[in-house]
């Protein structure tokens, strides 16, 4: 086989299409849309049409596309130190931890570069924590979705994403979201750990209850165990809070001295720059010691001063209020469109701007061949110019970048309108 020149004719004659499907493992079934640039929540494709993106690359890219300060910030960074490993000591990892700390509770960061790598962090906390005590299971929730790796798949309550991967990483239960009784009951000798989501993402938008958060807390405690919380998509301001738990118990009794032991984060950390973090309580936080755990990337002076960036942007211009208040609108609105579009639109589900709205059971003009309803109806809303992110069969969700304006959000809302009535 001749090596690949991109500027040969046959080269040329091949579209990105046919480039990634011949010599991309298909792991995703793609959308047929190819994007080139973005600027804020605009997004163009090759052929020059413009988007609106509230999907946000999956709850990453906290502001936008191309924010002028975090290119420049990489810039500067890029232009000093990228990468030293993390044998030494660098600024910028020093003053993310110390960031990440003051806005979650005394302890200790661990920095790897995805959610599934902060979890597997959380997996192997928890293994080590029970290990003297011969305590190892991990109790998660029907619906989650913690990560991609073989652990990662293991501790998802999706019986999907585990499917033809056996042997089956052991150690993990599932019970369902917001039922403590269920918890009780399949707590065993040797549980370790509870993980649960905030708001869990994938498996639909699903918040846990601020009673269910409070019992796992008093629960695991008395059982000394770690309550464990995945923070990658409902995390990072997304809420109105830096971690989801502190919006689901605001107003709560004992809000203020709630913490979990331990949670993993990524996605919009890094606003589209891979990274990942673990929280770990002081308590906890030196389980994880010299040749126990680690990574090369990890927390590179490149990634931490883009995450640093990124929080500093966050407070200066108040997205936190922002991701709060226009959420707030965007769900109202949503709920009037499934007043209206009863016959269409079920619900809509979530807290800031991480919403998620149900489509009815059977619609006849999103039930075809091979594709759920959620991704018929995201190929529409793309047709019409907008991006959102399909969850399960049935949702559709909203993840659009912190630093959303009211006049984007309404734009939107008109093109998932004229959609609505299209299938109507
Ligand atoms: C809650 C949650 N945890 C973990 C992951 C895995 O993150 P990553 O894809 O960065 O490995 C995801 C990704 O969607 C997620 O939503």
């Amino acid at each position: 086989m001749s090596a690949w020149n991109p500027n040969s004719e046959t080269a040329k004659q091949k579209s990105t299409m046919e480039l990634m499907d011949q010599y991309v493992v298909p792991t995703y079934r793609r959308f047929p849309l190819v994007f080139q640039r973005g600027r804020g929540v605009e997004l163009w494709d090759e052929a020059g049409k413009r988007y609106l993106d509230l999907g946000g690359g999956i709850a990453v890219n906290a502001l936008g596309h191309a924010n002028p300060e975090i290119v420049q910030t990489i810039q500067d960074q890029a232009s000093k130190l990228i990468h030293i490993s993390n044998l030494y000591y660098q600024r910028p990892q020093a003053e993310l931890a110390a960031a990440i700390v003051g806005e979650t509770g005394p302890g200790k960061v661990f920095f790897c570069n995805s959610g599934a790598e902060a979890n597997e962090a959380l997996f192997k906390l928890a293994r080590r924590y029970g290990h003297e005590a011969g305590r190892f299971e991990i109790i998660t929730a029907t619906g989650s979705f913690h990560g991609r790796t073989l652990a990662g798949i293991a501790a998802c309550g999706q019986e999907k994403v585990r499917q033809n991967f056996g042997p089956i990483t052991p150690g993990f239960r599932y019970v369902p979201l917001n039922d403590f009784e269920a918890l009780k009951a399949a707590w065993s000798p040797s549980t370790a750990a509870v993980l649960i989501e905030g708001i869990q993402g994938e498996g639909g938008i699903h918040p846990a209850t601020p009673e269910y958060l409070k019992q796992v807390r008093e629960w695991t405690r008395q059982q000394q165990a770690l309550f464990l919380m995945d923070s990658v998509q409902c995390g990072f301001y997304r809420t109105g809070k830096f971690q989801s738990y502190q919006r689901l118990l605001e107003g709560a009794e004992g809000a203020d001295d709630f913490l979990p032991d331990a949670i993993g984060m990524a996605k919009s950390l890094g606003a589209g720059f891979p990274m990942g973090a673990v929280w770990i309580h002081r308590q906890y936080s030196d389980i994880l010691g010299p040749g126990t755990h680690g990574t090369t990337f990890g927390g590179t002076p490149l990634a931490c001063a883009v995450a640093l960036k990124t929080m500093e942007i966050v407070k200066r211009d108040q997205l936190d209020q922002n991701a709060r208040d226009l959420g707030q609108w965007l769900k109202e609105q949503l709920s009037q469109l499934c007043g209206q579009y009863s016959r269409i639109l079920k619900e809509v589900r979530g807290i800031g701007l991480m919403l998620g709205v149900e489509l009815q059971e059977k619609i006849p003009a999103l039930t075809g061949e091979g594709i759920v309803p959620s991704l018929k109806a995201t190929e529409l809303m793309s047709d019409a110019g907008l991006i959102l992110i399909p969850s399960g069969t049935h949702t559709l969700r909203f993840l659009p970048p912190l630093n959303l304006k009211q006049d984007e959000a309404a734009e939107a809302l008109i093109i998932f309108e004229s959609v609505l009535k299209g299938i109507s």
